[in-house]
């Protein structure tokens, strides 16, 4: 490739790669760690060559899965030694990928556009992608064939092994450059693209470093991968099977994460309600969600905990009792309704009727009446007809969500509903989502109203970025207030529980004043 020989490459170090590679451990995690101080020690290398140590930027796509991984690709190339930074033109650019709807692989292609353009003007920028998308054959095939300038390809079961397959790239780099070819009577550095993707795993591996976002907040996988196979759905193929971490796995971390600070930890699975499955407790016990709730409640120090995605079919009584009997789980439960009507469920696989999932909204209500329910709706699924649209509209304004996702239908490639006849057409699903819309904003709970005058318990999470003097941060029941504070120093706020009295209610965020 041409832009590979216009300036110095960097990569160009005296290391023994097969000598490392020689003697690595085999068990992990002690084999990512011996790779993280080896492929520290040719980044030292190849830092001197550039003059400057070299920076990295993680652009995540996707859900909070997705931007959790992050933080962890983060902490391994840290621990490298990589600058993290926000700049547009890092050294290290990471695509973490996310392929839940057609728009999401497109933004990815986008972007690929503009890192070819930075590539050609600064051919010594490494550009890795990883994540969902990764896992389709098709989309890697593309790569392959199309954004050659590619450096580096991982999936979803293989984050963990991050820093091997830097090592791995910094070792292919290194051999290229030692080794130009001859082309057309010119000396040319040869581009290679490192492609490593499983199929899938039954591996967890814990402790790993990780970089977090937050001081205040923080993540906790308590699920891997989905084995619903909503028919709509990819994450099934792009994440695996499901597979739960040992209770005393999330007990320590949750307990890791308080002694340094954090005080609202989200857990977080694709379906966190069927949580483990598979695994035993010590006597013997079945392991719960429930339970583990219970567990996470009991660590001193955290004062909210909150929990994403649960599904309708596997929330238990005694999962109600639990929220409700809890003083820190918070008030607000998403729970993802899809759609209404009991044939388009079916053919969903979602497993569970419009009238069962009614009866789930309503007891929550009845028990928990400060709670807050937000969920998912998709419109036009394969052969969603009128009628069936008509249900979702009943389900909506029977619940009254706080708030709601709405997706149009997105054809994905090898998911049961790709195939499905009867795809709905492109002007009716337009239609029934400005319907949609509109009635979720009209029969949307009214609980913003009747918060003017009250005091409200505030996790204050960062600072407005025109306005020193407002905060922003977040209720029990995941509402939006942007509060007024006397100071501008943000170290008494930003990760704190204030109390702040609410003074306006726009609709879909509050202005208080700390009171
Ligand atoms: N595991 C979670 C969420 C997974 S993805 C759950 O089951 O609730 C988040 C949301 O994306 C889903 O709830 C669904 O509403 C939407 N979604 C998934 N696949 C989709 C598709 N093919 N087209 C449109 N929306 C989709
Ligand atoms: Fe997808 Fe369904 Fe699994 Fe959620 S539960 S990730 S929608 S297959
Ligand atoms: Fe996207 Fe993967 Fe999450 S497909 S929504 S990033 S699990």
């Amino acid at each position: 490739m041409k832009m590979e020989n216009t300036v110095n490459n960097i990569f160009k170090v005296d290391y023994d790669f097969e000598a490392v590679r020689a003697v690595e451990p085999v068990n992990e995690p002690e084999r990512q760690y011996y790779y993280m101080e080896k492929a520290a020690e040719v980044y030292k290398l190849i830092c001197e060559n550039a003059g400057k140590r070299l920076t990295f930027n993680c652009n995540t796509f996707g859900c909070q899965m997705n931007f959790r991984d992050s933080e962890k690709i983060a902490g391994i190339l840290e621990k490298i030694g990589f600058e993290n930074t926000e700049d547009k033109s890092p050294d290290f650019v990471i695509l973490n990928t996310c392929t839940i709807r057609e728009n999401a692989d497109q933004k990815v292609y986008g972007n690929l556009g503009y890192l070819k353009k930075l590539k050609e003007l600064n051919p010594n920028m490494i550009i890795a992608l990883c994540g969902c998308m990764m896992q389709e054959t098709t989309v890697v095939q593309k790569l392959r064939e199309s954004y050659s300038f590619i450096d580096l390809i991982y999936g979803t079961h293989n984050i963990y092994k991050l820093a091997e397959l830097v090592f791995a790239m910094f070792a292919l780099k290194s051999y290229a450059a030692h080794h130009p070819v001859k082309k057309n009577g010119k000396y040319k550095i040869k581009h290679s693209m490192l492609v490593d993707i499983w199929k899938d795993t039954d591996k967890i591996v814990e402790d790993l470093p990780d970089e977090r976002k937050y001081s205040f907040k923080a993540s906790v996988n308590i699920t891997y991968g989905c084995d619903n196979f909503c028919t709509y759905c990819i994450v099934p193929y792009v994440r695996g099977r499901e597979r739960s971490r040992r209770p005393g796995d999330i007990v320590k971390e949750v307990k890791c994460l308080a002694d340094a600070g954090v005080i609202e930890i989200m857990l977080l699975g694709q379906n966190v309600n069927s949580y483990g499955k598979g695994l035993e407790g010590e006597k013997g016990e079945p392991v719960t969600f429930a339970n583990l709730l219970r567990m996470v409640e009991k660590v001193e120090g955290i004062k909210r905990i909150r929990f994403m995605t649960p599904h309708p079919k596997d929330f238990s009584d005694e999962l109600i009792e639990v929220i409700a009997d809890s003083e820190k789980i918070c008030k607000h439960i998403h729970l993802p309704f899809q759609a209404g009507s009991n044939n388009v469920l079916r053919r969903m696989n979602r497993r569970y009727t419009k009238e069962s999932y009614l009866e789930l909204a309503g007891k929550i209500k009845t028990r928990i009446p400060d709670i807050a329910l937000t969920t998912d709706i998709i419109v036009g699924f394969p052969g969603e007809t009128e009628e069936d649209f008509e249900d979702t509209l009943d389900v909506v304004k029977e619940v009254r969500y706080q708030s709601a996702y709405m997706f149009e239908y997105s054809k994905r490639t090898g998911t049961p509903a790709a195939t499905m006849e009867d795809q709905v057409d492109a002007e009716a699903v337009k239609r029934r989502f400005k319907r949609l819309q509109d009635t979720v904003a009209e029969y949307a709970d009214d609980k913003f109203g009747n918060k003017v005058g009250c005091m409200a318990e505030v996790l204050a999470e960062e600072v407005n970025s025109e306005e020193p003097l407002i905060i922003t941060g977040r209720m029990s029941d995941n509402t939006l207030v942007h509060f007024k504070v006397p100071t501008d120093n943000k170290e008494d706020y930003i990760g704190k529980l204030l109390k702040v009295k609410i003074t306006e209610n726009c609709r879909f965020y509050l202005m208080g004043e700390l009171s």
